[in-house]
């Protein structure tokens, strides 16, 4: 024994390298069988492992220019950092778009804009900007209720996003006076932190189901009745990301508090089914609708990818004859995020914003119902320009998921289905989440949402306008690259929005159906 510990207190430092490589050597041609790349390359072909594993830090980092890399490229993601952080997001010596190219969109400005009268509740809060529309109020609703804030936080449930960026989120969303929506993880104490919230009713019914997983209208009822900043209900038939997939969240992922908050049980794989058992027709589901509002008294809106349009038909002439329908209608554009989906839904399955919801609202347009609904509107619709287009074609609130990700921290490496989120925010691993510090997290979000704000509200009165629904189709061009050059959104997409009646910004602020920080309700 004493000898052999001698010789191996020989060997030298690099006598243990070679040793290592050979062990490692003899592993890759003898041992392992599932990789060629490392039997025939033995040793170096793991740097090609490796290499593979930093490529798109590399690329973030290194190599991709400002403009190149999507979902969200480095000078968006770059306004949103500098906008949360309330740091210089300005752009020095002139646009780096090339501001010619195909489906380039140019706002139309006044030739004098809009001037800001004095008194205006713009003078002193430069961010007041609510929803020009009330949710619930056509059909009158017992709780109707208008948006505090043009700018939202999309569907994303706790399990999703961790505990931790969930409580920013909402808390800066109180700060901002904005909604929450909860996606359809149920609603978790991290979501109650003060903001308004939405309801979201997925084909799980997570947080408001009966033992055998089916919509229980008892518990929607009761967790309405006692939790009062619940303002609105979402039921979600699809997303653009994974329209039309259901999902599994495996039991071991199943932690005692996502049993008790979806109302499921422990030790068993959970199914999100790809349909609702609740309704199986377009007139069920407005009739699903209806017994929600009539039972909790709050505004019910629908949220879908769009795709074939037939079934929209049916429910724009169904809602026309019968008077009943939802409230609101969030339209998730294709590019739209997710926690996990596979590539050939997120790339593939369903339109990109512009062409689904340009199509959904001339159906309700044609049929002299829109001004009947709110129309919310999201996919990388986070940046002023972008949301400009948005509610020119008809929208009236946008909901931001990754760019609100992004304002807390998310710093784009797209793994949250990995559960190894490095930034904490799209994990439920403890440690990972341990660098979140809520307070300046949520500060960031606020910081966000009213630099989106003010800086929406500024390009609004470069065209001669008091508040962004005020846009038209004609107020936007798009380039259209052939020789037609470019073209009004009116021209491309065939239709004009129906006006929205808008008297003030003072008018809005005297609601009292406002949400946010500038409620007048008791
Ligand atoms: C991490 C994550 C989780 C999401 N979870 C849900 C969900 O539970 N329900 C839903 O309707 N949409 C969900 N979405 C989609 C978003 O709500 C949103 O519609 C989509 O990402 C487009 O917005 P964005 O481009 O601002 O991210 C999720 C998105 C992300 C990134």
């Amino acid at each position: 024994m004493h000898t052999l510990l001698l010789f191996l207190g020989n060997i030298p430092w690099w006598g243990w390298i070679l040793i290592v490589l050979a062990l490692v050597a003899i592993r890759d041609i003898f041992v392992q069988r599932s990789h060629t790349i490392s039997h025939n390359f033995p040793i170096v072909g793991h740097l090609r492992y490796f290499l593979e594993s930093i490529g798109p830090e590399l690329r973030q980092y290194l190599v991709a220019n400002n403009r190149e890399e999507l979902p969200f490229n480095r000078n968006e993601r770059g306004w949103i950092y500098a906008s949360a952080k309330k740091e210089n997001n300005y752009e020095g010596f002139g646009t780096d778009q090339d501001i010619y190219s195909h489906q380039y969109i140019f706002v139309n400005n006044a030739m004098l804009p809009f001037k800001v009268p004095p008194g205006h509740p713009n003078t002193t809060d430069k961010h007041f900007l609510p929803c020009a529309k009330v949710m619930g109020a056509y059909r009158q609703r017992k709780r109707p209720f208008r948006p505090g804030s043009v700018i939202n936080i999309s569907a994303m449930s706790f399990g999703s996003l961790s505990a931790k960026a969930v409580e920013s989120m909402n808390l800066g969303a109180k700060k901002a006076g904005a909604y929450h929506n909860t996606g359809e993880g149920g609603l978790s104490p991290y979501h109650s932190m003060g903001a308004d919230v939405v309801f979201q009713v997925g084909t799980g019914y997570f947080g408001v189901r009966d033992k055998n997983g089916n919509f229980s209208m008892k518990k929607l009822k009761k967790m309405v009745e006692e939790k009062p900043f619940v303002r609105a209900i979402e039921i979600k038939l699809s997303q653009g990301a994974k329209p039309g997939k259901g999902g599994v969240l495996p039991a071991k992922k199943i932690t005692r508090e996502i049993a008790d908050i979806r109302h499921v049980d422990m030790g068993k794989d959970v199914l999100s089914p790809a349909n609702h058992t609740a309704f199986s027709s377009i007139k069920e589901l407005i009739a699903f609708v209806e017994d929600i509002a009539r039972e909790t008294g709050l505004p019910v809106g629908i949220k879908a990818a769009i795709g074939k349009l037939d079934q929209w038909h049916e429910l724009a002439s169904l809602m026309k004859e019968t008077g009943k329908g939802p409230d609101f209608i969030t339209i998730d554009g294709g590019e739209g995020g997710t926690g996990a989906a596979p590539p050939s839904f997120a790339d593939h399955v369903s339109l990109p914003w512009v062409y689904g919801f340009s199509d959904v609202y001339r159906i309700f347009k044609e049929m002299d119902i829109a001004d009947r609904i709110v129309f919310v509107a999201s996919g990388k619709l986070g940046f002023p320009a972008k949301a400009t287009m948005a509610f020119a074609m008809g929208a009236d609130c946008i909901n931001v998921a990754r760019e609100a990700m992004m304002s807390i921290g998310c710093i784009q490496a797209q793994s949250c289905h990995t559960n190894r989120c490095p930034s904490g925010v799209a994990t439920q691993n403890k440690w990972l989440q341990s660098g979140i510090n809520i307070p300046l997290k949520s500060d960031r979000l606020h910081q966000y949402f009213d630099t989106f704000r003010k800086e929406f509200l500024e390009v609004t009165h470069a065209c001669g306008y008091e508040h962004p629904c005020q846009f038209t189709m004609y107020d936007v061009d798009i380039s259209v690259g052939d020789r037609n050059l470019t073209q009004t959104l009116a021209a491309t997409y065939k239709y004009n929005k129906v006006k929205v009646p808008f008297e003030s910004m003072e008018k809005l602020k005297e609601c009292p159906h406002l949400g946010g920080s500038n409620k007048n309700e008791a």
